[in-house]
């Protein structure tokens, strides 16, 4: 065998070891936490790169405005969280740095606002993403993300698997020699099983009558093809809900053909199809900056806007100018999450209010509208008024 060949297997044989390893643990992590049964829960606050922080704070005095009395009764409690910087992770070579997870761990939820992913050619080094980092370390493994356009019909839920599939080692793949780089794809029977559990049970508790499943599994037969299998095998547990599956290729047509898209209501995705998916289905609500993203585990949970960390805003002094919306909806999600669905709902109330209905104030990203916090004080007025 020559020796790229060998050198490859023996990289491969590590790979392996590392996904059974994970199987095995994510076998032990049987049930998931129970929010009610909590004396307090830990919000830790993470601002990350850009715009982050300026957004992230906003959304933070909107929890401290719903949450004052808990917070008071030392129910609730906050936990700003530094560091989880560009700077700071280019400077130990680290997705996140250690300090920083051993305080993520800490927490019970984790509102995060976005990260700047390095790749190649920029000056950073090519570190991975710190959001994939996150969802691996926390086996945060249902990206949660829903799209409602109410004019439209559209009312969506998506169930991206955010651990496995093209994500699982994505910067583990390595190039056997000059000529051929590879990447691995995983699906594993676990994984794929409790993230359909997760979108089958969600689709029961909200009356929900269709789960798509979306994979390219008649080309990828082996990961998606494992992936749909699982999926239609659990469906058998919802005989209450039809079930029908697309490829991701016609699927994306199928969400601009105004007649049929009206008919999705929620959706189970390996990995990548949901990453790319979930951004033309926002792009139907006004855009990526107006999406909220829930990342769940069975221990933790990481709530954040699905838009990235516009440093070029930044640089020109505009930051102040960016639009908090996306990661005060992610905001809202986390209150209902951990058990606070009546507060959540008066935020969403208000949001719609404030970026539909009245929109007395519109947010540009530049001096031509209202600041962040400008938006933030008019939500917290428009919650006031609700009451
Ligand atoms: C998202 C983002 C991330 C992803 C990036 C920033 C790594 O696009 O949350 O959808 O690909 O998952
Ligand atoms: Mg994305």
């Amino acid at each position: 065998m020559s020796d790229f060949i060998a050198a490859a297997a023996e990289k491969f044989t590590k790979l392996v070891e590392e996904q059974l390893k994970r199987v095995e643990r994510m076998k032990q992590d049987k049930d998931f936490i129970q929010y009610d049964k909590l004396d307090k829960i830990i919000i830790g606050i993470v601002g990350g790169d850009g715009i982050g922080p300026a957004i992230t704070n906003e959304a933070h005095r909107i929890l401290e405005f719903l949450l004052k009395d808990e917070v008071q009764k030392g129910r609730i409690e906050f936990k700003v969280i530094d560091g989880l910087t560009i700077e700071r992770r280019a400077e130990v070579m680290k997705a996140i740095p250690d300090d920083v997870l051993e305080e993520l761990k800490k927490c019970h939820v984790i509102l995060k606002g976005p990260t700047t992913t390095p790749r190649a050619g920029d000056p950073w080094p090519n570190i991975e993403s710190a959001n994939v980092a996150m969802r691996k370390e926390l086996d945060l493994f249902a990206n949660v993300r829903p799209v409602k356009v109410p004019e439209l019909g559209i009312d969506w839920t998506f169930f991206r698997e955010n651990t496995e599939g093209a994500y699982a080692l994505g910067s583990k793949g390595f190039h056997i020699n000059e000529d051929i780089a590879l990447d691995f794809p995983v699906t594993t029977t676990e994984g794929t099983e409790r993230i359909a559990r997760a979108a089958f049970d969600y689709a029961v508790k909200n009356n929900k009558k269709r789960v798509t499943i979306v994979t390219k599994a008649n080309v990828v037969k082996t990961t998606d093809g494992k992936f749909l299998n699982i999926c239609q095998e659990i469906a058998k547990e919802y005989p209450g809900i039809e079930v029908d599956d697309w490829y991701i290729d016609i699927m994306t047509a199928k969400l601009v053909d105004e007649k049929r898209r009206t008919q999705f209501q929620v959706f189970i995705l390996p990995n990548l199809y949901g990453d790319i998916l979930t951004d033309e289905a926002a792009e139907f609500q006004g855009g990526v900056g107006t999406a909220g993203s829930a990342n769940i585990g069975k221990r933790y949970a990481m709530f954040e806007a699905i838009h990235g960390s516009a440093p070029r805003m930044v640089q020109e002094g505009r930051a102040k100018y960016a639009d908090p919306s996306s990661i005060i909806r992610a905001a809202a999600m986390l209150l209902s999450h951990i058990g606070y669905g009546d507060r959540a709902k008066k935020l969403e109330e208000a949001l719609d209010i404030c970026m539909f209905k009245e929109r007395k104030l519109v947010v540009t990203g530049r001096d031509t509208g209202a600041t962040g916090a400008e938006f933030a004080d008019y939500v917290m007025d428009t919650i006031k008024s609700l009451d």
